[in-house]
């Protein structure tokens, strides 16, 4: 048996390919990481807003991997993005495509400044971040750790490491957001002065969002859902006929609703819904000093 998993991690990510567009549309899990993508997305605006008025805004993103969120800060307006993450080949990528977004940003004289940045490769669960920042009392309104936190449940050591990460350079009021698969551990958080905001199931929060109207229109635009029935004759559905049972009945509700056919409705397949419910998103508030 290995000491650690850490090893095993890191070379499982490192050996991900990077696929492009066409490879990625023809992915059996394309809606589903669609999905995930918007869910991230709503969360990462719900916090950039609130600290939208502080004049500089610091984030730390643990567990960046290749970047998936650079675009999302970006359009939360921070000044300062730190990205750590076990795996050396997907921090290099996540710098190249940091790289390329700002000179992108420059080349089409997009509006507003893009964020600098720093990366970092490390165990989050066994080395002090602190002693690695260019700045070590650097203070983050937000940190962030998106489908990487259950990492750390390896120890109680590697959690407690990973904890004090979080939590040492967040500023007093800042947020400690994530998304996880199973929350039941999280509540440790509040052994390093994290005060729990909330902890919701991916569907309930994705109910409360989809109402909102960005989450409208980034569900189409980011396609987070697959139409039932297929709109063209060369659109292949991800699962089977009988994995759409929910979008049948919801389509069965609206003809009896008098509504006129066809209709078309935004669905995902039954197995890839069934490992959607299974995550949480959460925030948690760094507590504010208490007067001694
Ligand atoms: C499922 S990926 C998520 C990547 C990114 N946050 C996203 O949402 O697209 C999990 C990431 O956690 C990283 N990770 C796993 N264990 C870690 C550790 N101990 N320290 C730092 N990063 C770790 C992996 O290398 C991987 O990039």
């Amino acid at each position: 048996m290995t000491d650690s998993l850490a090893p095993i991690v890191a070379q499982h990510y490192n050996k991900i390919e990077e696929k492009g567009l066409e490879e990625r549309k023809q992915s059996r899990i394309l809606y589903m990481r669609n999905f995930n993508n918007w869910i991230k997305s709503m969360l990462i605006k719900e916090f950039t807003e609130k600290i939208r008025d502080e004049e500089k805004k610091y984030v730390l993103d643990i567990g960046s991997g290749k970047g998936g969120d650079l675009l999302k800060w970006k359009k939360g307006n921070i000044n300062y993005l730190v990205c750590a993450d076990i795996a050396e080949t997907s921090v290099e990528q996540c710098q190249q495509r940091y790289v390329e977004m700002k000179e992108r940003h420059k080349r089409q004289r997009e509006r507003g400044q893009c964020f600098d940045a720093e990366f970092i490769t490390a165990d989050c669960t066994k080395e002090r971040l602190k002693d690695m920042y260019k700045e070590p009392d650097i203070k983050f309104n937000i940190v962030s750790c998106q489908f990487a936190f259950h990492y750390c449940f390896e120890s109680i050591v590697q959690a407690r490491r990973m904890l004090q990460n979080i939590s040492e350079c967040l500023k007093p009021g800042g947020y400690f957001i994530g998304t996880v698969p199973d929350a039941y551990d999280i509540i440790l958080a509040e052994e390093v002065d994290l005060e729990l905001l909330y902890c919701k199931r991916f569907e309930d929060y994705y109910e409360e969002k989809r109402k909102v109207q960005e989450g409208q229109f980034l569900l189409t635009k980011m396609q987070a859902l697959e139409t039932y029935p297929p709109m063209h004759d060369n659109q292949k559905l991800m699962g089977c006929d009988d994995d759409y049972f929910a979008a049948q009945q919801k389509i069965k509700a609206l003809l009896a609703e008098k509504e006129q056919e066809p209709i078309y409705v935004g669905t995902l397949s039954q197995a890839e819904w069934e490992v959607f419910c299974m995550y949480c998103v959460f925030a948690f508030v760094k507590k504010e000093k208490e007067e001694k």
